[in-house]
């Protein structure tokens, strides 16, 4: 595990491991004891713990960050997923329910240009953001800078939470947010993450899902099948070559679950309310929000 922290003053562990990129390579050293780094104009600091990044996941990481994240930005910037209708309705009811400060932590933040423009005009006073991806918490940093709230940006793996939230003052969130990222995990991994997002949420605190949602009775495989069929005749602009890296990933990648099932996890793990904000109008993904009492 490994993070890029920003903040103005950072305190590292002895013997946290210092990665400094260098265009394609990193540079590792030790850190002294008390080391600290104070910001001058960004800092920018990957910290490894003990944890080590799998080779898989730096491939995966690399892939995603290739080709596939122009092609990501090429559906952003079209609204083939719809961002644009779901982000209206999270800012709304960001801005609805929280009256008061809050503090948001958001696992595969990404570059966060939706998330940052959900939180204008809102009582945010702390963002967390995670993601595997430097490159897109370079970009998440400027899209944020129009937040005026504490930030800090973490690169690391959200599936070693505990080891992220060791990094952090704090380890109580009132919103904790994943949008597009959760359907990547298999069902008892969502059930473990949707657990623990209940332990760290305050109370009257909020988990809010953006993802992709099979329809009931539909299989794994039919969604699939629909959404890239979607895909093929909506998604003009991709070239042939985006399309089946979108399907190659979706095939080996996605496994949404159904609405229904998201909402047995919401009761078994003890939110008092569950709520659909929004639905596609092709039933594809939802915004979901699960509340603590
Ligand atoms: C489809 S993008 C969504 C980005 C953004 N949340 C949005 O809605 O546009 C998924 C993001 O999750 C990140 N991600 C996937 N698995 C991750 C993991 N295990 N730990 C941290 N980030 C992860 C990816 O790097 C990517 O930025």
């Amino acid at each position: 595990m490994f993070a890029l922290i920003f903040s103005e003053k950072i305190q590292l562990s002895p013997d946290s491991v210092v990665r400094l990129p260098a265009t394609s390579y990193f540079l590792t050293m030790r850190v002294p004891k008390s080391f600290i780094l104070r910001r001058t104009y960004s800092a920018k600091l990957i910290v490894m713990s003990h944890m080590q990044t799998t080779e898989t996941k730096s491939q995966n990481l690399q892939e995603f960050f290739g080709k596939q994240w122009q092609i990501y930005q090429k559906m952003l910037d079209n609204n083939y997923m719809g961002h644009r209708e779901i982000y209206n309705i999270l800012h709304e009811f960001l801005i609805n329910y929280f009256q008061k400060p809050f503090r948001m932590l958001d696992l595969g933040c990404g570059d966060a240009s939706f998330t940052s423009q959900a939180l204008l005009n809102t009582n945010i006073s702390c963002y967390y953001g995670v993601d595997l991806s430097i490159p897109a918490l370079e970009t998440a940093k400027e899209n944020l800078a129009k937040i005026n709230c504490d930030k800090t940006l973490i690169s690391g793996d959200f599936s070693q939470l505990d080891s992220v939230l060791e990094l952090l003052p704090e380890n109580k969130f009132d919103t904790i947010f994943m949008s597009f990222a959760l359907h990547h995990q298999h069902l008892e991994q969502k059930y473990y993450f949707i657990e623990q997002f209940h332990n760290l949420l305050n109370s009257g605190g909020v988990f809010i899902l953006i993802d992709v949602v099979r329809q009931p009775e539909e299989d794994r495989d039919t969604y699939v099948r629909r959404y890239l069929d979607i895909a093929k005749q909506d998604w003009s602009l991709l070239t042939q070559e985006d399309y089946s890296m979108v399907a190659e990933h979706m095939l080996l990648s996605d496994f949404p679950e159904t609405q229904q099932t998201l909402q047995e996890i919401s009761q078994k793990i003890g939110f008092i309310k569950f709520e659909c904000l929004y639905c596609d109008v092709l039933n594809t993904t939802q915004l979901l929000c699960f509340y603590k009492g």
